[in-house]
């Protein structure tokens, strides 16, 4: 047995587990500064648009164990260069309800947030515009949506070959305003030396973070460290600098103290950023044989008044299925909500359910097979940039799924099983995710017995911490036990943090490389002390301007909805994937697992709804923002299929985190179709939908 098949691959249980059980792996709100930590808490605009007339910090400021109440008024100015909602506390006008007005500091965070309601601020305010609709006369082009790709892509005559197609659909779905909710709340632990700042944070890599505090604070970059060794989750909220670490690290230095600023659950709904909501029109148009001649994918979504976020929704159409004919485009709004944020796959999770939707209605107009469906439209090379794919794997995934699941003998038509008032169906949805790398730093350092591997990349849940220590000891060829790893501390060699399913394969690159020179220049001798190397991996994957490199998967699902009260279920699933090498069969099979979960908490509950007339997000918290909990989350059977790509990066993986959760709401909408005969084209499916469908039917 090979290093590579010992330690690559194998469901090593996490190194960090026995910490966590223990509770003594310290997440940033439990590390210990030496020192009593002062608290801080904020006053949040009540409006959306407008300017503040008044704000007295008198009585607050007179209160036991007050420290300071920072206002626009005295709050120290920050560089003029930050934009979006990054400039806290420089200006009177408010861009967004839940905007910080002030900030409190005290001795404890009760008496933080007691004074917090001692604050009195008016405002002038104009009325907030936050209602997104297709038919806005000041939608516009973004120059490029996220990831620099085209905000549209137009190929042939997609109007011509619609009109002309033999069975054609045109559809229109929406997906609601979403947040991050990770258990970790965001938390920022701000101290000060002299003109050095130390930041104990929640975030996906702490390099961001120090650039955006460098900038803020006027400072060179060496004189800010930002430390997140343990994150308690992070779905892409943590990827950036929101105003939380900005306040904090600006009340450590009023105050000349340790302040630690953790948002609570509902600050998460104004702050921390949130997924756009969107509008998709989807035309497909085919002939009988159900082979697609144009597919039209039309996105409206928003983005808000100081910062434009413009989400790439309908990229993932551009590479999944052939037709001659095709048109991509995203329009914005720009609206008084807070800026938004990636959100676990940003883009192709909502662009995948109305495509994956979409594609499923087509089935049902031609009477085709879902699964023959997509077999039929399956491209050659990558249907816009005519390309090929480095490995795409997704037919066999479908007929993987399809077998795993017991697809064969589904009955085409919907609404033709019933079990007591339970109404059962079945459907499927393809997923698909980029696969990208991005520029690391790393350092190996040799010790008699041992190396030291250290590099700033980030565990926010996923196991980083096992699956980079199984690629350093594999590639150093040496045993999991003589692998030190230290990650996520910016004082470590530089690195892009855990976002876009990239972290694996940049830290995975620039740990293999520097382990190759390390063996270079130990040649076959045992380790020993002192030799150190530094290196890396510079950013350039040469493959990928040759290549289209992109993950791949098939969810398959059965759902119940109850007759009389339109309640749904997911009693099983199946997802099969194809995403490169599998690092670690344990944790891998947790995001696989984790992201389809959130497809289905997707499908099912989650929604933000925001209140039109007073401009407010109106179930700001866990009660009634529904996150789906293990009682809605059945049987869910993943597995994965054994795929080389060798052209990706040097490990030939492909990235794990965000695939999960694209096409996976679709699959649980079809199914919907499948048992009810309904198709609810407006997220969540809740029950109050099935009744307004059953009226409408
Ligand atoms: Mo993920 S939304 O790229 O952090």
């Amino acid at each position: 047995m090979t290093t590579l098949d010992r330690v690559l691959g194998a469901g090593i249980p996490r190194v960090d587990g026995p910490q966590k059980v223990r509770g003594t792996a310290p997440y940033a709100y439990e590390q210990d500064p030496g020192e009593p930590i002062c608290h801080l808490a904020v006053v949040q605009s009540t409006v959306n648009r407008g300017r503040i007339t008044r704000l007295d910090p008198t009585r607050a400021e007179a209160m036991t164990g007050v420290l300071a109440v920072l206002t626009p008024a005295n709050a120290p100015r920050l560089s003029g260069n930050l934009s979006s909602d990054l400039p806290v506390l420089q200006s009177l006008d408010v861009h967004y309800q839940g905007q910080i007005v002030a900030a409190v500091v005290a001795e404890s965070s009760e008496i933080a947030k007691a004074a917090v309601g001692e604050i009195a601020v008016e405002y002038a305010a104009e009325p907030p515009d936050v209602a997104l609709s297709a038919d806005r006369p000041d939608l516009y082009a973004p120059e490029k949506v996220m990831a620099g790709l085209d905000t549209d892509s137009v190929i042939g005559d997609v109007d011509g070959a619609l009109a002309a197609a033999p069975v054609s659909i045109d559809v229109t779905y929406s997906t609601p305003t979403q947040h991050n909710n990770p258990i970790e709340m965001h938390v920022s632990m701000a101290r000060w030396d002299g003109d050095s700042l130390t930041l104990w944070d929640a975030d996906q890599g702490p390099h961001t973070i120090v650039s955006d505090l460098a900038e803020a604070f006027d400072l060179e970059p060496g004189q800010v460290r930002v430390i997140s060794p343990y994150v308690g989750g992070a779905f892409g909220s943590k990827a950036f600098t929101h105003p939380n670490q900005i306040v904090a690290a600006m009340a450590a230095r009023v105050v000349g103290r340790t302040v630690v600023f953790e948002l609570t659950r509902q600050q998460m709904f104004s702050l921390v950023g949130h997924r756009t909501p969107t509008i998709q029109r989807m035309r497909l148009g085919a002939d009988r044989d159900g082979r697609m001649t144009a597919i039209s994918h039309e996105v409206v979504e928003h983005t808000s008044r100081i910062s434009e976020f413009a989400e790439q929704t309908a990229t993932a159409t551009r590479v999944m299925y052939a037709a001659p004919h095709r048109r991509t485009t995203h329009r914005l709004a720009r609206l008084d909500v807070p800026p938004p944020t990636i959100m676990r796959a940003p883009g192709e999770t909502p662009g995948m359910y109305a495509l994956e939707s979409a594609v499923d209605e087509l089935t049902a107009e031609l009477g085709i097979d879902p699964v023959e469906l997509r077999i039929r439209n399956e491209p050659e090379r990558d249907p816009e940039r005519d390309v090929p794919f480095s490995s795409r794997n997704l037919v066999a995934c479908l007929r993987t799924g399809a077998e795993r699941f017991g697809w064969a003998g589904r009955d085409l038509r919907p609404r033709q099983r019933q079990e007591g008032r339970w109404l059962i169906g079945t459907g499927v949805a393809a997923a698909t995710y980029p696969t990208k790398r991005r520029k690391a730093d790393c350092r190996i350092t040799a010790y008699p017995g041992h190396y030291v591997v250290e590099i700033d990349g980030s565990d926010i849940g996923t196991g980083a911490w096992t699956a980079l220590a199984q690629i350093a000891a594999d590639a150093l060829e040496t045993d999991l036990d003589s692998v030190r790893l230290r990650i996520g501390d910016s004082a470590l060699p530089q690195a892009g943090g855990a976002g876009g399913s990239m972290g694996t394969a940049s830290w995975g690159s620039a740990i293999v490389l520097t382990a190759r020179e390390v063996r270079r220049r130990l040649s076959g001798e045992p380790p020993a002390e002192g030799l150190v190397v530094d290196g890396g991996f510079d950013g350039e994957t040469p493959a990928a301007k040759t290549h289209s490199m992109h993950s791949f998967g098939a969810h398959f699902v059965e759902v119940r909805v109850d007759a009389d009260t339109g309640e749904v279920r997911v009693p099983r699933a199946t997802s099969v994937y194809a995403a490169g090498r599998i690092i670690n069969a344990r944790t891998a099979r947790s995001q696989f697992l984790g992201g389809f979960s959130m497809g289905v908490s997707m499908a099912l509950h989650e929604e933000t709804l925001t209140d039109e007339r007073l401009g407010h997000y109106a179930n700001h918290d866990l009660a009634e923002y529904h996150v789906a909990t293990n009682a809605d989350i059945g049987e869910i059977d993943i597995s994965w299929l054994e795929e080389e790509d060798p052209l990706v990066n040097e490990l030939g993986l492909k990235g794990i985190g965000e695939i999960g959760i694209t096409g996976a709401a679709a699959a649980v909408g079809n199914a919907y179709w499948h048992a009810t005969g309904l198709r609810v084209r407006d997220l969540p499916i809740t029950p109050d939908k099935y009744f307004r469908e059953v009226s409408r039917a």
